[in-house]
């Protein structure tokens, strides 16, 4: 997700003081951490050295020892790395204060998420790489200024502080996770959702995100098996997505975690006074479709097709291994598992419930907010999975062959009104068991 960059702020205004105060807050962060990583890793190494362990060990051996205990560090480092630009997004602050200066100039420079990124790891990269010379003069000066430490002391003490620097980097990047989660408060489904809300906030209009998406789906029931029903789960109070299957499937039927949402559908299913008006979707689903300047008569069919075609609006549970009690030919899921859960695990296990329901030689449908932590609805904070197109290849990748299905990525730049800037869309046949072929395309 990015946001545009903040202006500087005078010392005086709230956002001045809030500067102030990440400011402080990675000053004290730096310092404790520097310091900690420095009594930790001169303990280790000493220890290491006084402790005889490895005394014996021919001298390649030990340079080995040193090379592998850098690239342990380096793996550490990685680790913090990331971290470290989580922090800095969500908070503005960092455990590196050179890291956040050259951040912030970045940012406001040039506002690119991405090179403040970039700017962020090379300055904590170069503050932990010139945090390692004292290390160097110490241990080789020892060296050569004592006969008691030998060049094998001073390369064992060497491998020892970089474990230890290891470790720290590793704990240091699990203990900034950690505060980002216990800090990230998400609004949950149970209580938070107002389907009314989610109505007025995205499908007042068809925004850049339908608009790509809806003709990524009219384009992917092409390869969906006519005549037989079709799923659509997570489908929340939405039918902007159903009408592409409209034609194809022998019966819809929609599945969704929340009651509400299946009320507001039922409702514009009876044509109740209120329901939502879904016919600029339908009229942009026809044009996808190939119909040129569909007429409000077009419109009209296609919704009473639709209509026709819902068959039975079930409660789902996505965390459930069998959320359905059959398979599909077809399943679409939209803008579920990611906005189901903020952490990734839990996103591919619900995608692997999910695509459970598509049966062999089956089509999955989907899409997914790419690299989003959040979306708004009516003010309140809904969580999203932080996928992208990788993430959701590898998720399919056991169950499903996408030589015969495509993941594609469109960047809506929605980040403003609801914080996003891009999504990922993908459609997959499922693989027939026992075997690594895929079914002919039906068409
Ligand atoms: C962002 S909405 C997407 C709705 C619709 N597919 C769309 O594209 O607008 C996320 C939907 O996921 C549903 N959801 C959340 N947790 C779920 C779960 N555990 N199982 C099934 N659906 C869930 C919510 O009820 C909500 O309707």
């Amino acid at each position: 997700m990015t946001t545009a960059p903040a202006p500087p702020s005078p010392a005086g205004t709230r956002a001045g003081r809030k500067q102030i105060k990440n400011w402080s807050a990675t000053l004290v962060a730096t310092a404790a951490s520097t310091y900690a990583l420095d009594a930790l890793a001169a303990a280790a190494g000493v220890g290491l050295v006084g402790s005889g362990l490895l005394a014996g060990l021919a001298q390649p051996l030990v340079a080995m020892f040193v090379v592998l205990s850098y690239a342990c560090w380096g793996i550490g480092l990685r680790a913090n790395l990331k971290a470290n630009q989580a922090l800095l997004a969500a908070t503005g602050t960092s455990t590196n204060l050179l890291s956040k200066a050259a951040y912030d100039l970045v940012r406001h420079r040039n506002g690119s998420a991405r090179a403040a990124r970039l700017a962020a790891a090379v300055g904590y990269t170069g503050t932990e790489l010139a945090k390692e010379a004292p290390y160097y003069a110490a241990t080789f000066g020892a060296t050569v200024l004592s006969d008691s430490i030998t060049s094998h002391d001073a390369l064992v003490f060497l491998g020892g502080a970089n474990l230890a620097a290891a470790l720290y980097e590793h704990g240091l990047a699990r203990l900034t996770g950690a505060f980002l989660h216990r800090r990230r408060r998400y609004a949950s489904f149970d209580t938070d959702w107002v389907p009314q809300d989610y109505l007025d906030g995205y499908y007042r209009s068809v925004e850049p995100d339908e608009l790509a998406t809806i003709a990524f789906f009219v384009d992917a029931m092409r390869h969906a098996e006519r005549g037989r029903p079709v799923l659509f789960f997570g489908v929340g109070p939405t039918l902007h997505h159903v009408f592409a299957a409209a034609e194809i499937a022998s019966e819809i039927h929609l599945g969704d975690y929340l009651p509400a949402n299946l009320a507001e559908i039922r409702r514009w299913i009876d044509r109740a006074p209120g329901a939502h008006d879904w016919r600029p979707f339908v009229r942009h689903t026809l044009r996808c479709e190939g119909v040129s300047h569909p007429t409000d008569e077009d419109v009209t069919a296609c919704e009473d097709l639709t209509r026709q075609k819902i068959t039975e609006l079930i409660r789902v549970d996505a965390r459930h291994p069998r959320p359905v009690d059959r398979r599909y030919a077809t399943v679409v899921s939209a803008y579920c598992a990611d906005s189901a859960t903020d952490d990734r695990a839990t996103w591919r296990l619900l995608v692997r419930h999910i695509t459970g329901l598509v049966e062999p030689g089956g089509l999955f449908v989907t899409a997914a907010l790419r690299r989003c932590r959040g979306y708004t609805v009516a003010g309140r904070a809904f969580p999203s999975a932080d996928v992208d197109e990788h993430d959701l290849r590898a998720v399919l990748a056991a169950d499903f062959g996408l030589l015969d299905g495509s993941i594609e990525v469109r960047h809506t730049e929605q980040d403003a009104a609801h914080g996003y800037a891009a999504i990922v869309l993908g459609w997959a046949r499922r693989r027939v068991d026992g075997s690594r072929e895929w079914r002919a395309d039906p068409r």
